[in-house]
C-alpha cells in the first residue's frame, strides 16, 4: 500500500460584477452565459487534501466541525478519474472571512480544493483546464483560480467554459467594501437551487439571459479603458437585473432585507456626492460596494452607519489560488 501524499492551498472568494445566474441543461456544470468577476484578498479559504489509502470514505472537516461531504466526494471523484491517486481524502478547510458574515464561499472553497487536490493526487494539469475543474464543482470557483479582474466563457462544450484573466489599469485603483446585513444568517435560499428555480420559472429569465453578453462588452470595454464609473455603472444595473428576475420567479426568491435596500439607497447618496460608489448583491442580503482607493474608507464608515449593517471590510484586489505547502 502506498503512503498517504498531502498539499495545501489557498484561494480568494470573487465577487461577480456581470453575474452568472442559469445553467445549461446537462452535465458537467456548465453556465447558460458568461460571467465577470473580482477576486478579493480579505476573502480568503485554505484547504488541506490527503489522500490516504488507510481511509475508507473521503471526509471533511469544515471550520474544525466534520461536515457532509458529499460535494466534496463527488469533486474528489472528478480528480480521481485524472489519473492521480485513487485513494480516498481527508480535506480539511477553513474559511478566513471577516466575522460570521454567511458570505458565499463555494467560490474560494471549490478553487482551493481544486488546487490542494489534484496537488496532492499528482495530477499535472495547466491553469485553464484546473478552471475547468473547479467550474465543476461550483461555476463562481472557476473564476477564483485567477487574481483580479476574471472572465468566465460560456459555451455547450466543457472546453469553451472556461475562465481568464483580464489585465486592466483599474486593478491598482479599485477596492470593494462589503456591508454585512443582519450578522450574516444562514441563506435561505443555495444559489445552486434559486438559480435553477429561477431559469425555471421566472418570466423574466430569457431577458436576463440577453441582458448578459451587451453588459460583459460593457464591462470589458471598461476595464480596457480604466473607467471605473463605466463598470460600477454596469455592475450595479446587472445585479438588480438578476434580483429583479430573481424576485419575479414563482414563488419568488428574494435575497433582500430591509438594510439592504437602505445600502443602495445610501450608495445613491454617496454617488450624488462625488463619491466612487457603485452596489452589487449576490445571492444573500450582504451588499458589496465597487469603489477607489480614495473613496473606499469615507464609503466603508458611510455604509457601516447603515441600519442592520452589522460589519464592513474594505478588500483589495485578491491573488489566484496557489498551493501553499
Ligand atoms: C449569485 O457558483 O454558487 O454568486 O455553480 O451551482 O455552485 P453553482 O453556483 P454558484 O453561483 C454563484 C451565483 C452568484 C453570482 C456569481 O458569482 O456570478
Amino acid at each position: 500500500m502506498t503512503s498517504a501524499t498531502t498539499a495545501s492551498a489557498r484561494a480568494c472568494a470573487n465577487i461577480a460584477l456581470v453575474k452568472y445566474w442559469g445553467k445549461r441543461s446537462g452535465p458537467g456544470n456548465l453556465p447558460a452565459e458568461g460571467s465577470l468577476s473580482l477576486t478579493l484578498a480579505a476573502l480568503v479559504t485554505e484547504t488541506t487534501v490527503t489522500f490516504d489509502p488507510a481511509l475508507a470514505v473521503d471526509e471533511l472537516v469544515l471550520d474544525g466541525e466534520p461536515a457532509n461531504a458529499v460535494r466534496t466526494t463527488e469533486f474528489l471523484e472528478l480528480v480521481r478519474s485524472l489519473g492521480g491517486s485513487q485513494a480516498r481524502a481527508r480535506v480539511v478547510t477553513h474559511n478566513k472571512f471577516p466575522t460570521a458574515s454567511g458570505l458565499a464561499s463555494s467560490a474560494s472553497g471549490f478553487a482551493a480544493l481544486a488546487v490542494a487536490a489534484t496537488r496532492a493526487a499528482g495530477v499535472t494539469i495547466d491553469p485553464r483546464a484546473l478552471t475547468r475543474l473547479a467550474r465543476k464543482g461550483s461555476g463562481s470557483a472557476a473564476r477564483s483560480i485567477f487574481g483580479g479582474f476574471v472572465r468566465m466563457h460560456a459555451g455547450d462544450r466543457d472546453e469553451d467554459a472556461f475562465a481568464e484573466p483580464i489585465t486592466s489599469p483599474l486593478l491598482d485603483r479599485v477596492r470593494m467594501v462589503i456591508a454585512i446585513v443582519g450578522g450574516g444568517a444562514p441563506k435561505l435560499h443555495g444559489s445552486r437551487d434559486a438559480m435553477d428555480h429561477t431559469a425555471e420559472t421566472s418570466p423574466l429569465y430569457q431577458a436576463w439571459l440577453a441582458t448578459v453578453p451587451p453588459d460583459l462588452a460593457t464591462a470589458e470595454a471598461a476595464l480596457a479603458a480604466g473607467d471605473l464609473e463605466q463598470l460600477g455603472t454596469v455592475a450595479e444595473a446587472n445585479a438588480l437585473a438578476m434580483h429583479a428576475t430573481t424576485m419575479a420567479a414563482r414563488p419568488a426568491v428574494i435575497y433582500w432585507q430591509p438594510a439592504t435596500l437602505a445600502l443602495l439607497a445610501a450608495v445613491r447618496t454617496l454617488r450624488g456626492n462625488g463619491r466612487a460608489a457603485w452596489a452589487t448583491i449576490d445571492g444573500g442580503p450582504h451588499v458589496k460596494v465597487l469603489t477607489n482607493v480614495e473613496d473606499a474608507d469615507h464609503v466603508a464608515r458611510a455604509l457601516a452607519g447603515v441600519e442592520g449593517v452589522t460589519a464592513t471590510t474594505v478588500s483589495m484586489p485578491g491573488a489566484g489560488a496557489e498551493v501553499i505547502s
